[in-house]
């Protein structure tokens, strides 16, 4: 067996962690070959109900876990770390602007980046899925200069999968049935679900996934908007907002930036735009198609875009650069 790797969940005490924790630590993530040391952030309210989720984690006696550590303090948090996975933020509260909650978590996204400067390896691959995740992505960041920019990624793959799985559903086929999905943009409602590129199985056979469908008005209207508001669907269903679908996504993501993905196959991921060929503007956090292989993303070059899709992408683009705007006003006095 390897040496031990240093995982951090932030937010470890909420909900997504409590199925996301069980997941990383019996092998679904890392392999079932890889021993963790499991590092666990919460603010300090939160410490008691650390010290059950600790306790269960014991209880489910799993063999690759070496050693729990829960903290309220960042410079243990942070410390030598391989992978950090922030999925603590600051929620919105009743009455709360979308301002102030952006400045809220740049303060919290500042500090961390800065954290992850001092202390983790400058080799740690960062996901943040606390929202708004792209833009709290970027002021990690842009607060860890010494930490390559490409190591930061934030999670759309959750969109991503419930694109997927829309198609899948419609064509009475499975999720893996279903390829080449693409979330553009921002982990918000202005986000771009597009399957022009996607391709899907049916009956042996691999398709494009509109000559599958056969209804380009469903796939421009009605896909698009269940899987912008799918978040919202399901908070007013469960009151609770997605939790075991958003620890499958981070598994998937995670997973990916490990051991790459499949031949033939991208997936979707926010990371920082410079370089790309879609005329997004350089320094956002935006959700491209990636491949990825030895721990490291490219984006998917050349896909012809419509003058439909450029039009929602372009939204989302806006979207992200008005937050940016605004979080780097806030990072400099923060
Ligand atoms: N990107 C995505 O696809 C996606 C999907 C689902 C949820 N989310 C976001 O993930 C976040 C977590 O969701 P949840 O359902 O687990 O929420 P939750 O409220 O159940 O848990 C959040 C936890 O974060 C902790 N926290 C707050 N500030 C912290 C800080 N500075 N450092 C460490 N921990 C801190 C809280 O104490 C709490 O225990 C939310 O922001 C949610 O909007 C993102």
């Amino acid at each position: 067996m390897s040496e031990p790797i240093r995982v951090l969940v932030t937010g470890a005490a909420g909900q997504i962690a409590y199925s996301l924790l069980y997941s990383i630590a019996k092998g679904d993530v890392f392999g079932k070959e890889q021993p963790l040391v499991l590092v666990l952030l919460d603010i300090t309210p939160m410490m008691t109900v650390l010290d059950g989720v600790i306790m269960e984690l014991q209880d489910c006696a799993l063999p690759l876990l070496k050693e729990v550590i829960a903290t309220d303090k960042e410079a243990v948090a942070f410390k030598d770390l391989d992978v950090a996975i922030l999925v603590g933020s600051m929620p919105r509260k009743e009455g709360m602007e979308r301002k102030e909650l952006l400045k809220a978590n740049v303060k919290i996204f500042k500090s961390q980046g800065a954290a992850l400067d001092k202390y983790a390896k400058k080799t740690v691959k960062v996901v943040v899925v606390g929202n708004p995740a792209n833009t709290n992505c970027l002021t990690a960041s842009k607060s860890a200069p010494s930490i390559p920019k490409e190591n930061f990624s934030c999670l759309t793959r959750l969109d991503h999968n419930r694109a997927k799985s829309q198609i899948a559903l419609r064509l009475g086929v499975t999720a893996n049935d279903v390829k080449n999905v693409i979330i553009w943009g921002n982990h918000s409602s202005t986000q771009y679900p597009d399957v022009t590129h996607a391709k899907v199985k049916v009956q042996g056979k691999e398709v494009g996934v509109y000559e599958a469908v056969k209804d380009d008005s469903w796939l421009k209207g009605d896909f698009i908007t269940v899987v912008q508001q799918r978040g919202a669907s399901v908070i007013k269903a469960r009151k609770l907002s997605s939790a075991m679908s958003a620890a499958k996504a981070i598994c998937d993501h995670v997973r990916d930036i490990w051991f790459g993905t499949p031949e033939g196959e991208f997936v979707s991921m926010g990371v920082i735009s410079d370089g790309n060929s879609y005329g997004i503007p350089e320094e956002l956090l935006y959700s491209f198609p990636v491949v990825i292989k030895d721990k490291t993303w490219k984006f998917v070059e050349g896909l012809p875009i419509n003058d439909f899709s450029r039009e929602k992408m372009d939204l989302t683009a806006k979207e992200l650069m008005e937050e940016k705007e605004t979080a780097v006003e806030f990072i400099s006095s923060a």
